[in-house]
């Protein structure tokens, strides 16, 4: 018998429907939220309105595409959290709202293991999912972890970042160049002509697997104030070789901490996740490391790498084959670690 999850996502700005069947996309619905793009940023008042204004279309139309009944659904699956906490109200309270009008279970799922788990997203019955263990570097706007990954239900954070997330270093610094919000997608296609050995910036000393990006932040920050002090149009004119210089160094630090931690490990099966997994140069490395070292690299779509309800229905399955329901009294959390 088939299993048939919807996962609904309303983290942060995203808001997202996706129905599986056995682990099979059915269909996959994102709103993204524009109204932050004048701000710089996302602001959580204005991200739980529009939450509330598009859960009810986005869920409808993800069932809709699906094919399906909502009589055919046998689990609500939803994240419960890390995030904004009034975003989360609005998915938290909405499926359990939703189980209790069809009768069903309802799942909770932490964000970061969707995000790990979005490798088992199949696109058909035949898509090739991961072995366990595997590795994986989750790269996002609020976190940089490398985990090793046991099994669905066994996650373990080897190292983080004690600052930064990668993706805030990407956001940070785009910002001072003038770039618009996020900024890493702009930094990624500008990088793409311009010279990546043109600029040195500083990378960290911290021990084990830890990350750590606020450093390089500073030295961005210090080398266009040191040169705008003598050319005030020094950002316009090398903005590509900037990105390219900046782009560079981030996945250099990633990368370095990552490879320890495989060659520590001896585990051959790696993944990446996360918003900074659609970055062009970073994925490139990925797979030329892979290659270099003879192991397997699982890459994500890059419409499974920022915020989407398929990763979280796939988590919420696994959940539902060991009954790991939650109760509906279940409050969301803003913060938490995998
Ligand atoms: O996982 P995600 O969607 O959500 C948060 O953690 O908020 O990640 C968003 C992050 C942002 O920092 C964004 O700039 C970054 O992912 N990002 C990228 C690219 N696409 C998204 N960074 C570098 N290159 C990209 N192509």
């Amino acid at each position: 018998m088939s299993i048939t999850i919807l996962g609904i996502e309303s983290s942060c700005d995203d808001t997202s429907a996706a129905v599986i069947c056995d682990c099979v996309l059915a269909s996959n619905v994102i709103a993204s939220q524009k109204v932050h793009e004048a701000y710089g940023g996302v602001v959580p008042e204005l991200a739980s309105r529009a939450h509330q204004q598009n859960i009810v279309p986005v869920v409808s139309e993800a069932i809709r595409q699906a094919g399906i009944k909502k009589s055919d659904i046998d689990a609500i699956a939803f994240t419960r959290g890390p995030g904004l906490l009034g975003s989360l109200l609005v998915g938290t309270s909405f499926a359990k709202g939703l189980a209790m009008a069809l009768d069903i279970p309802i799942v909770d799922v932490n964000h970061l293991h969707g995000h790990v788990l979005s490798h088992f997203i199949k696109e058909n019955e035949d898509s090739e999912v991961p072995e366990f263990p595997f590795l994986c570097l989750l790269v996002s706007g609020g976190n940089s972890q490398i985990i090793k990954v046991d099994s669905p239900y066994r996650m373990e954070v080897m190292g983080q970042t004690i600052d930064d997330a990668a993706g805030e270093a990407f956001d940070k610094c785009a910002k001072v160049m003038g770039l618009p919000y996020p900024g890493g997608p702009y930094i990624d296609k500008l990088a793409a002509e311009g010279d990546a050995t043109r600029f040195k910036f500083s990378k960290p000393h911290i021990p084990a697997f830890d990350y750590s990006f606020s450093g390089l932040k500073t030295s961005f920050l210090y080398t266009l104030r040191d040169e705008v002090a003598r050319n005030a149009n020094f950002i316009e004119e090398n903005k590509k070789d900037l990105s390219a210089s900046l782009q560079k160094t981030i996945i250099d630090i990633l990368m370095d901490k990552f490879a320890l931690a495989i060659k520590e490990t001896g585990i051959k099966t790696i993944a990446i996740g996360g918003g900074v997994s659609a970055n062009s140069g970073f994925r490139n490395r990925v797979q030329e490391f892979a290659g270099l070292h003879s192991l397997k690299a699982f890459i994500p779509k890059r419409s499974f790498t920022t915020d989407n309800a398929a990763m979280v229905a796939v988590a919420g399955h696994f959940k539902y084959l060991n009954k790991d329901f939650c109760s509906l009294d279940l409050p969301p959390y803003a913060r938490v670690s995998v």
